[in-house]
């Protein structure tokens, strides 16, 4: 049963939410505090008139489901033309969008499915792989991107597009000695690479080719695990939100994710939530960010924790959701569709428990589809590919 706003969520409940902000000290102040105390301010206006507005109306916070879908359609619409500033990153539009569609939970016409396959096949290279665009090199976060937006689609139309034969050859030559993964060739290593290979072939069934594909990688993946618990991009780097996920996510779809010191990440983990905003930072002593609900919020259900994140939804549904659609940052920022993803992921995954059971703050309309912790797609699209490509090993010799 789903609990009132009243009782779930902090700002109503406790009489002295506003004291968990950052003592103003007047002396002392670095550029880090200061941009941390203007940070709260921003945030407290947000709650302060969340409060005020439910007063008049008991059925907030509420997710502005149709906002959010008008700002998504009208992106879907001018792909892939209309974003000259991320010409390298058009598989990454794609699946940002399209997957923000899927949580919201629009249907995809037949032709738009046949319109975005076509689109990706022209970012796709004859020595396989996707790049950031027609005639780019491949590059293993826009492959990533391009397999999640196809499998998302949910459909073999789309999955057809991709040629799994040089898609294998490809990630293979990026393995390196060491078992680190390169970005692209000649590029750089770091552990989003190893994640993006490893989602690929698990989703493109892959290691039925190749068993042992990915064994080098593990004990890699595993040393660059830091001393506060997080990961790093590379051994000896900064523990990092996005790099922990995808080291995390990475030895969990290998199933060797308790080779790693999950109590230490745990520990690092939680402490990542923001006392006051109830977002996530992505590293120790910086700022509160939305796409952080799901790189340090989609861990949880990895790390098989159940834990209640309603601090976590109650900044997206109260501070990150802008005027008419889309998700921000954080209260300042404008809105694109990079936070309206991983916001709106973030809010899925912190809906569902492992248990199936759900956990709503607020509204119960403000439910979305539930997202594929280790992909981040949809589960029907993500259990299709798997099917499709365990059931047509044939195409790897096309
Ligand atoms: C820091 O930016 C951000 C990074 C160093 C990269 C983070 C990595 C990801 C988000 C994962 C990418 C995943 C895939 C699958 C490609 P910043 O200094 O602006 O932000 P911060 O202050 O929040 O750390
Ligand atoms: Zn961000």
């Amino acid at each position: 049963m789903n609990l009132t706003a009243r009782e779930n969520m902090r700002c109503l409940a406790d009489d002295n939410f506003f004291s968990l902000m950052t003592p103003k000290k007047t002396d002392d102040q670095t550029h880090t505090t200061k941009e941390q105390i203007n940070t709260e301010e921003l945030v407290r206006n947000c709650f302060e008139k969340f409060l005020k507005n439910y007063l008049k109306d008991s059925e907030l916070p509420f997710l502005d489901k149709n906002f959010h879908s008008k700002f998504l359609q009208r992106g879907i619409r001018n792909l892939p033309s209309s974003f000259e500033c991320l010409d390298s990153s058009q598989p990454w539009i794609c699946y940002w969008i399209l997957h923000s569609l899927y949580l919201l939970n629009t249907d995809f016409s037949e032709e738009l499915i046949d319109e975005v396959a076509k689109f990706l096949d022209t970012c796709q290279n004859e020595t396989g792989g996707f790049g950031g665009g027609p005639g780019q090199i491949s590059h293993l976060a826009t492959t990533y991107a391009a397999v999640n937006a196809l499998c998302n689609l949910n459909s073999d139309r789309a999955l057809k597009i991709i040629k799994l034969k040089p898609l294998l050859s490809w990630i293979k030559s990026l393995i390196l000695d060491n078992g680190g993964m390169r970005m692209h060739t000649d590029g750089e290593e770091d552990v989003r690479g190893a994640y993006c290979a490893i989602s690929v072939a698990k989703l493109c069934n892959l290691e039925q080719f190749e068993p042992q594909l990915f064994d080098k990688v593990i004990g890699w993946i595993l040393s660059c695990q830091t001393y506060e618990g997080g990961f790093g991009a590379t051994p000896f780097n900064e523990a990092h939100g996005g790099y922990s996920f995808c080291a995390l996510a990475a030895l969990k779809l290998l199933g060797k994710e308790k080779k790693c010191d999950i109590e230490k990440l745990t520990y690092w983990l939680v402490n990542k939530q923001m006392k006051f905003e109830g977002g996530f930072q992505g590293r120790t002593n910086k700022l509160v960010d939305s796409c952080y609900s799901f790189w340090q919020g989609g861990m949880f259900p990895i790390i098989h924790s159940v834990l209640i994140l309603e601090a976590l939804q109650e900044y997206i549904l109260v501070c990150c959701q802008a005027n008419y659609g889309g998700i921000i940052d954080k209260p300042g920022k404008n809105r694109d569709y990079y936070h309206t993803c991983y916001g709106l992921s973030g809010l899925s995954v912190s809906q569902y428990c492992m248990d199936n059971t759900v956990n709503i703050c607020g509204n119960d309309e403000s439910l979305l589809n539930r997202t594929h912790p280790l992909f981040n797609i949809g589960f029907e699209g993500a259990n299709r590919a798997i099917n499709y490509f365990k059931d047509h090993p044939i195409l790897i010799s096309e």
